[in-house]
């Protein structure tokens, strides 16, 4: 396999790598050269590294040589703009009709076609997807950040032209690339959906290794003890566990959040300190001005609610400290709090959890599917200081939970390596090359049709769920699918970790999306578009939202978990969701308000709903309703249950399905999980 990457951004050399020398020379380097790194372990034959050649005798002699070597296996060519000179990202978009005929010209001088082009970051999109036209090779797209995002934090309607042209080339990657690489649900499914050709079963949720989870274990076991006694000057009780941040002093980094927090909660404070590594800092005045303003509102803070002796802001730190500094947070039973308004991956999750420090975690970004996959710690609504202050003071308060947090920690981090990444890319890589068939567009049709929900049904019992899946792999005439509240990247992740069969396919998002999957990897998925042109009839979700915003005073659920068709809240009771329900009747707002688990409700279409979804289905696939069947366990499934010729109610059930006893259709299993789903099966096919 011969992989071509882009990456035309900033000083990149094969080592020694001067990260920050210009304020394009960042994250994105290190991890395109730890992947290649890891893709050649895995056996990957030929990389080459396109990059635009420079001369600049004050950043190095590198750039402007056109060849180097990075490994065996791997190197970096450089090619030729327009202008000779260094330029930053901004002025980047005068050299790309040079640079393309530069790579044109490069391709068609090789020995052999690369099979694949991997794209980092926008501008590299645009050349790659100008390669994909001129020699119909296919291409992945990273984005490493997002234009958009850039552009909404703004918060101003004036977007600069170099943001402008960024997006609409981040657009044209999107619409033309095979394959784009997310490192986070997030990203894939609220970042991306800003843009208007974004298709989330085109993108792949596949995040980075983490180098200092993966570093060796120090071969000592005291803390620096320079960094102690920094820490500690600021302290009138240094004995107490601290609180610990690490951000750049950034507005959406919400440091101010944190120290209001800690400021407004007096139990924390006789219990904790508050230690906040911002950076590095000389004169405060001579800041960028961001940086300033955060850094004196900071001081501010603290005079304000007075915590002198209570909080260390130490001046500086170097990066060979940044381990340790976690390490006396282990050591002092503290806990790392990341507050971010948005925290697009959050890299320092990962660094905390492999030195054992349990979490406090901003609930928007891509710390949902860290803490969600370590389950060391706890999700909070930024903006909720309250909570934030209570999370972290009952990690400290309670030895077991803490305990427990940083066992799993420093366990379950272990997932986040390049070698993991690299699996599940070739997976990917595969998929593009060998396309499966799409059994849904090829007229399939079958016998019967089972459609199960994954949490607390299909998932929960491992042993069931690996006899179910014996089951299924024999089950030729059936069309095994899913049903879930999670969305199409939640969903997926948990039936892969879960080790559950492939579905062919995957309704989600309460029965408001359906994907079909087409290879046993579920690495090729289609949209259903015809689905969501027939739901989204009568759909007002903005009335809908508006309604319940001056009536009802719900918690939303987190952006991860709205979708295109569902409106999600948390809710006190089942007579909360009844009057929600009443009062749509009586705005003239139609729509599915689906109630479950004594604290969900989902607000859907009219036509949206997984019992919907389940006749659909049927009718895709030409089976009679009388050989559908539906497996579920709570109120989220109700509809389907109702409406397939089976419903299989498994023993674990809650009793919102309490309601199905007595019903013809309806088999309430002795066994609970993937177990009854089975029973219920053989009962239908002895009956
Ligand atoms: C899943 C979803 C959540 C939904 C719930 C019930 O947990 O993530 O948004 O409310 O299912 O349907
Ligand atoms: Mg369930």
């Amino acid at each position: 396999m011969f992989i071509l990457h882009i990456a035309l951004q900033g000083c990149l050399r094969a080592r020694d790598v001067a990260y920050g020398i210009t304020s394009d020379t960042g994250g994105h380097i290190k991890y395109l050269l730890e992947l290649i790194a890891a893709a050649e372990q895995a056996g990957v034959a030929r990389q080459e590294v396109i990059v635009r050649r420079f001369r600049d005798p004050k950043l190095g002699d590198v750039y402007a040589k056109r060849k180097e070597r990075i490994s065996q296996s791997a190197n970096i060519v450089r090619i030729d703009g327009a202008t000779a000179a260094y330029l930053p990202k901004e002025q980047l978009w005068q050299e790309y009709d040079a640079l393309s005929e530069s790579l044109a010209a490069h391709i068609r001088g090789l020995d052999r076609m690369p099979d694949l082009i991997h794209a980092h970051y926008a501008d590299a999109g645009r050349l790659a997807a100008d390669m994909k036209a001129e020699f119909g090779i296919p291409f992945i797209f990273t984005a490493h950040s997002l234009g958009r995002l850039k552009m909404l934090a703004n918060g101003t309607d004036e977007v600069p032209d170099a943001l402008r042209r960024r997006i609409a080339m981040e657009d044209h990657a999107i619409t033309h690339a095979d394959r784009i690489v997310a490192s986070s649900r997030d990203e894939a499914e609220v970042q991306y959906a800003t843009y208007p050709s974004a298709n989330t079963a085109r993108i792949s949720v596949n995040p980075p290794g983490c180098a200092l989870a993966e570093a060796a274990p120090t071969d000592h076991d005291w803390i620096d003890p320079e960094l102690v006694r920094e820490i500690n000057r600021f302290l009138k009780s240094p004995e107490l566990p601290p609180v610990l941040a690490l951000a750049r002093p950034v507005r959406k980094k919400n440091l101010i959040g944190l120290v209001k927090a800690f400021g407004e909660d007096r139990a924390l404070q006789q219990r904790a300190n508050l230690v906040i590594f911002a950076g590095s800092r000389d004169d405060i005045r001579f800041e960028e001005e961001e940086s300033r303003d955060v850094l004196l509102e900071l001081l501010y803070l603290v005079d304000r609610y007075d915590l002198w002796g209570k909080v260390a802001l130490p001046k500086r730190h170097a990066p060979e400290q940044v381990r340790d500094i976690y390490r006396y947070a282990a050591a002092m039973r503290g806990v790392f709090a990341n507050s971010a308004l948005n925290e697009p991956f959050g890299l320092t999750l990962l660094e905390a959890a492999a030195e054992g420090v349990p979490v406090v975690a901003t609930n928007s970004g891509g710390p949902n599917d860290i803490v969600g996959i370590c389950e060391h710690g706890r999700l909070v609504n930024p903006l909720n200081l309250a909570d934030l202050s209570s999370a972290a003071l009952e990690l400290i308060e309670d030895p077991d939970l803490w305990d427990r947090c940083a066992e799993n920690g420093r366990r379950n981090v272990g997932f986040y390596s390049w070698e993991r990444h690299v699996q599940t890319y070739l997976e990917d890589i595969d998929a593009i090359l060998n396309p499966p068939k799409p059994a849904y567009l090829s007229g399939q049709r079958y016998g019967h049709l089972l459609v199960s929900d994954i949490d607390s049904t299909l998932v929960g019992d491992p042993a069931a769920l690996t006899r179910f899946g014996n089951w299924q792999a024999r089950a030729d005439d059936y069309c095994f699918a899913i049903a879930t509240g999670r969305s199409l990247h939640s969903a997926l992740d948990v039936l892969r970790r879960a080790r559950a069969p492939a579905p062919a396919v995957l309704v989600t998002a309460v029965g408001s999306e359906i994907y079909y999957a087409d290879d046993a990897n579920m690495r090729t998925l289609r949209a259903d578009d015809d689905w969501s042109a027939w739901i989204a009839e009568g759909w007002e979700p903005r009335a809908i939202a508006e309604m319940i915003a001056t009536h009802f005073k719900f918690e939303r659920q987190p952006v991860v978990d709205q979708g295109r068709f569902k409106l999600s809240y948390f809710v006190p009771s089942r007579e909360a969701a009844t009057s929600v329900r009443q009062a749509l009747y009586v705005a003239r707002l139609p729509a599915t308000a689906v109630y479950s688990h004594g604290e969900f409700l989902d607000i859907l279409p009219p036509r949206a709903s997984k019992g919907e979804a389940l006749r659909y289905l049927a009718d895709r696939f030409g089976v009679p309703a009388d050989r559908t069947l539906a497996a579920g366990d709570s109120g989220n499934d109700l509809a389907m249950l109702e409406v397939a010729g089976r419903g299989i109610v498994v023993a674990n059930h809650t009793d919102e399905l309490a309601c199905l006893r007595g019903r013809q259709n309806a088999y309430f299993a002795a066994r609970p999980y993937a177990g009854g789903i089975l029973e219920g099966i053989n009962a239908r096919a002895t009956a």
